[in-house]
């Protein structure tokens, strides 16, 4: 049986948080629904962010509460703070995403606090998460550049990580925000965290800006991840990150492990029907890089 690898379509998120056109709550879970249809078990459905700050996820709690009920899906809220955690547990959600920061400067374009300071509300809320049965993801984001502070420090990353492993974290995430990464450092880095902590509980989340967004995926698998974030459609883009860009598309990611011998449990005709959806709704998702290729190959008519 071939190995598997597990992809967290982050597409009705990250994808979405950064759309010209606003989706209401109904649209984003056809979204979701679509994915689902393709087998996608791990999606990043809302954010429970400052309405003011990011009015595209707005309604998220009204979403959370119309998911399926998919004991084996993983829906995750993406939080900046408590506030963010107590109100996504409220609505239902039973695993959040923290984001944490290498840079002081990103810190305070995305949540105008200090990097300390979102290290220390990261650190309450695995604390409460784990109390409370949540499932919690602390995500190191700009883990290899920051559009305002420029390369990061590899060595606080590191230390980053073993901080949010130890505090008891079930997943830490390594973020290219804003898809800046090469996949030879990827390999370097993701290596020594591999060496470090094991492969289980990591993950990485790549954009697509450079073309690298698959080679670094393709880095980390070697050494040893596997479990990735990407975008439905190559959807995405952090508004408060300038330059970044989509997501790597969950088509181009699915399409290469599956060549390289994994298992996604992804159905990729129907992945392809769900860039559609994401197409149709935002008007504005390029899709996967390998998208012509993959639409003649799976025959779906233009
Ligand atoms: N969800 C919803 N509302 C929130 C919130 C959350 N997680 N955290 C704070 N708020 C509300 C406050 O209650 C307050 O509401 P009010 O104006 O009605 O009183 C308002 O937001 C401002 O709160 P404040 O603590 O002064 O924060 P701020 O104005 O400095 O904004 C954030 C901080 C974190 C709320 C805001 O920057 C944010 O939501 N950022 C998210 C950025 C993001 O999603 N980036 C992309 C993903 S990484
Ligand atoms: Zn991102």
């Amino acid at each position: 049986m071939s190995e598997r690898v597990f992809i967290n379509d982050v597409g009705p998120r990250d994808g979405l948080q950064n759309q010209p056109r606003i989706l209401q709550p109904a649209q984003r879970l056809g979204l979701i629904e679509s994915l689902l249809d393709a087998g996608l078990k791990h999606i990043e459905a809302g954010a429970f962010v400052s309405p003011k700050a990011v009015p595209a996820m707005a309604g998220a709690a009204e979403l959370f509460a119309a998911l399926p009920d998919r004991s084996d899906v993983t829906f995750t809220a993406l939080i900046p703070n408590m506030k963010g955690y107590e109100l996504a547990t409220a609505a239902g959600a039973r695993s959040v995403c923290m984001v944490l920061y290498a840079s002081e400067g990103m810190a305070q374009a995305n949540v105008r606090m200090s990097r300390a300071e979102a290290d220390a509300a990261g650190a309450a809320i695995v604390k409460r998460a784990r109390q409370e049965g949540v499932r919690v993801t602390s995500t190191v984001s700009v883990a290899f550049e920051c559009p305002f502070d420029g390369p990061a420090d590899p060595g606080l990353v590191a230390d980053m990580v073993a901080r949010f492993a130890d505090l008891g974290s079930d997943e830490v995430c390594v973020a290219d925000t804003i898809g800046a990464a090469n996949p030879v450092q990827v390999r370097r880095l993701m290596g020594a965290l591999v060496d470090a902590h094991g492969a289980e509980r990591l993950s990485c989340h790549f954009h697509d800006t450079r073309a690298m967004g698959v080679a670094n995926v393709f880095a980390a698998v070697e050494a040893g991840i596997r479990k990735f974030d990407a975008s439905i459609g190559r959807l995405g883009g952090c508004p408060f990150a300038p330059g970044a860009s989509g997501n790597v598309a969950t088509e181009d990611v699915n399409m290469m492990l599956s060549q390289a011998g994994f298992d996604t449990g992804i159905d990729a005709r129907k992945l392809q029907m769900a860039a559609r959806v994401a197409e149709e709704l935002t008007g504005n998702a390029p899709g996967g890089r390998a998208r012509a290729w993959l639409e003649r190959h799976l025959e779906i008519a233009a």
